[in-house]
């Protein structure tokens, strides 16, 4: 007996996926992969767009103008990627106009760490080694996702992220041959940033109830988990060569794993942050909001001038 059309179209997207291909925007989808999508690919671009405020914060105050150029720089980077990560969510049929809907009405959520408040130049140094390693973790095996155009924006955003992070550890670096107060102001900020980095890769494998559907469409590749203790063996020896201390008792080296054991996050706290009860959660929504209606004009402009252009076409 012929399978059914549906049957052969999910055993088509199975077979893509099992090759490790990549689901194009005209391809086939199962509803739950597409909604799985839209979610993940938000939550991220909002975190881009979000994620610019926290340094932003600096950029008035930066200590010298090359610093501020390399700050500059590296929001509007940042800019760019939920520019990118709008445009590959569009593809699954949801406009930038609704998805920035769904964030100011805090429908959607975005990356906890950004809800932690910016206090000292160090910060920008922090962020950049700490927040975007976190990022690069758990971005460099989205190349490979099974999205095509989610996995083509990964691709460039990774090689941005790497000259944040970089830029990050130079600051520090440069702070660290400095002054006994500059040495304690960058030890200061680690130990604020550190824990809510570790976060950053979610909550532990056993109560991340989405990660197995995820890793079986291949939209995720590795888990929580093995991601954390990926940042976590890469950072320590950073901080040893740096000169500051990571913030946790428990960090020793473990010769039968062949990995750093550490303490366990307080995942009281992520929760209350992912929830809307971090330290800024309200600040970061609040100025996304103004900033938005501050914009009115210009959508407005726009869309005015896009529809007098296909009447001239028209015409
Ligand atoms: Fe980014
Ligand atoms: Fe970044």
């Amino acid at each position: 007996m012929e399978p059914e059309p549906q049957e052969r179209l999910q055993a088509a997207f199975d077979a893509t996926i099992a090759r490790h291909d990549r689901i194009e925007p005209r391809d086939w989808m199962p509803e739950a992969y597409r909604r799985t999508l839209v979610r993940q690919i938000a939550q991220h671009a909002h975190s881009e767009i979000i994620g610019m405020q926290p340094e932003g914060n600096w950029i008035s105050r930066a200590p010298s103008l090359r610093r501020k150029a390399i700050l500059l720089a590296k929001v509007q980077d940042e800019a760019g990627h939920g520019l990118y990560l709008y445009s590959a969510c569009e593809t699954l049929g949801v406009s930038r106009a609704e998805l920035t809907d769904l964030l100011l009405t805090g429908r959607q959520k975005y990356s906890s760490i950004f809800n932690y408040p910016t206090l000292s130049y160090a910060d920008v140094g922090t962020i950049g080694w700490l927040v975007d390693g976190a990022a690069i973790c758990n971005q460099v095996p989205l190349c490979r996702t099974s999205y095509g155009p989610y996995g083509r924006a990964m691709i460039r955003i990774c090689k941005e992220e790497s000259f944040h992070q970089r830029q990050g550890y130079e600051l520090l670096m440069t702070m660290m041959r400095g002054t006994d107060a500059q040495r304690a102001m960058v030890q200061e900020s680690v130990d604020r940033f550190w824990w809510p980095s570790l976060m950053m890769f979610g909550p532990p494998d056993e109560r991340s109830p989405n990660s197995g559907q995820s890793m079986a469409w291949g939209i995720k590749r590795n888990s929580n988990d093995e991601l954390r203790q990926r940042f976590v063996d890469m950072s320590v020896p950073q901080a040893e060569a740096l000169g500051v201390t990571l913030p946790d008792p428990e960090l020793r080296w473990n010769e039968e794993r062949g990995h750093y054991d550490f303490g366990e996050p307080d995942w009281e706290e992520f929760a209350a942050v992912i929830s809307g009860n971090g330290p800024c959660n309200a600040q970061r929504l609040a100025h996304r909001r103004a900033a938005h209606e501050d914009g009115a004009w210009v959508r407005e402009a726009a869309s005015a001038f896009a529809a007098r252009s296909t009447e001239e076409e028209v015409r």
